[in-house]
């Protein structure tokens, strides 16, 4: 396994170096050899190449079989709207030159945990879905502007057919997989591109027929997460409603440092946790590198088919949520250990269990 190892910013190199640690254990007690190259994306990028996204990173993705993904970000252009380039183009341009169209976040409650969700725990407790965000269209993406000497400005949300049936082929092939209940997300009561997306969902839905399909406006959904986050089974939603939604999502969980991601579609996938860069946790060894650590269980099971190693890392994980091994987010008043701490528990109970 040629694994691509893009740190990036912020905190991604500690919880990265994390990951690391449960993918060898993993390959050291299922016998696969592994391999890493670093390269640089995001501000650290712009930092030494000019560009969040150098050529170079590019190349070594592309052969790769998997990149683990770290955060990018940096406090430093967020408050600078004129910057002309942003260590947030590192991450969409390599989504798009990848071809990543599809992002798979996964939203799994931990028994331990229902307590630490700012929702009502028999709200919470089993709650078990799959948000499928759209990631390379939509007004990412589109096209986006400044008139009238900058007074002006506008970004566009422009979705072609063959965007659409792609992504919701793969919502329907989930539901299919799962509970066989899907949920398309759109703003269909305002927006044209919306109207393609219901359009497109309504032709495809019949060719699916154990699949109940049902379609929320996003307003609606934003509420229904919290309200009742169990009614979810797969959903299925544009690029920006998706990034929306799954921060709220992560809430459900009890906190942003445990979702995990895959970015897939044309070329080589991407493991990343959704939760960024947050610098003011940066070198601190304290972030939760669990979101990380759950990234690469899904890129053994989503990159290499391997199901068992993918099993062993969440294992590993949920004993540590157990045994209350934990980053100081989920440590609830009781000991919390550090970065560094958790990843090597983790490891250590991939080793021996
Ligand atoms: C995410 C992030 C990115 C996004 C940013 C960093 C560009 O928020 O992966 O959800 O908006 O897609
Ligand atoms: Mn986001």
């Amino acid at each position: 396994m040629k694994i691509a190892k893009l740190p990036g910013d912020g905190i991604g190199p500690e919880v990265v170096e994390q990951a690391v640690k449960a993918v060898d254990a993993i390959c050291a007690k299922f016998g696969h050899e592994v391999s890493y190259t670093s390269a640089l994306v995001g501000a650290c990028a712009i930092e030494a190449t000019g560009s969040a996204y150098p050529d170079s990173t590019h190349q070594l993705c592309l052969e790769s079989d998997a990149v683990l993904f770290g955060a990018v970000g940096d406090p430093k252009y967020d408050n600078d709207p004129t910057a002309k380039v942003r260590p947030e183009q590192g991450l969409l341009a390599m989504r798009k030159n990848l071809g990543l169209y599809a992002n798979l976040r996964p939203v799994e409650t931990f028994d331990k945990l229902v307590g630490k969700s700012p929702l009502k725990e028999e709200l919470v407790s089993g709650a078990d879905f799959m948000c499928i965000r759209e990631l390379t269209g939509g007004m990412y993406f589109g096209k986006k502007g400044r008139e009238d000497n900058g007074d002006t400005a506008y970004d566009t949300n422009i979705y072609h057919r063959y965007e659409v049936e792609r992504i919701l082929k793969l919502g329907f092939e989930y539901a299919m997989r799962r509970r066989k209940h899907l949920t398309v997300v759109d703003k269909a009561n305002v927006l044209e591109s919306s109207r393609l997306w219901r359009q497109i969902a309504q032709e495809m839905a019949p060719k699916y027929p154990e699949v109940t399909t049902d379609y929320m406006f996003v307003d609606n959904a934003a509420m229904q997460l919290v309200r009742q986050p169990k009614f979810f089974d797969v959903m299925v939603t544009e690029n920006t409603f998706g990034d929306i939604l799954t921060d709220e999502a992560s809430v459900i969980t009890g906190s942003m440092g445990l979702l995990a991601s895959a970015s897939i579609g044309i070329h080589t996938s991407v493991f990343e946790p959704i939760h960024g860069s947050y610098p003011q946790a940066a070198g601190k060894n304290i972030a939760n590198p669990l979101a990380t650590i759950l990234s690469a269980a899904m890129m053994f099971e989503y990159a290499f088919g391997l199901m068992e190693e993918g099993k062993a890392i969440r294992k590993a994980v949920t004993a540590s949520i157990d045994e209350a091994y934990v980053t100081e987010d989920l440590a609830a008043g009781g000991k919390a250990y550090s970065t560094s701490e958790v990843g090597d528990w983790v490891a250590n109970y991939i080793k021996n269990n």
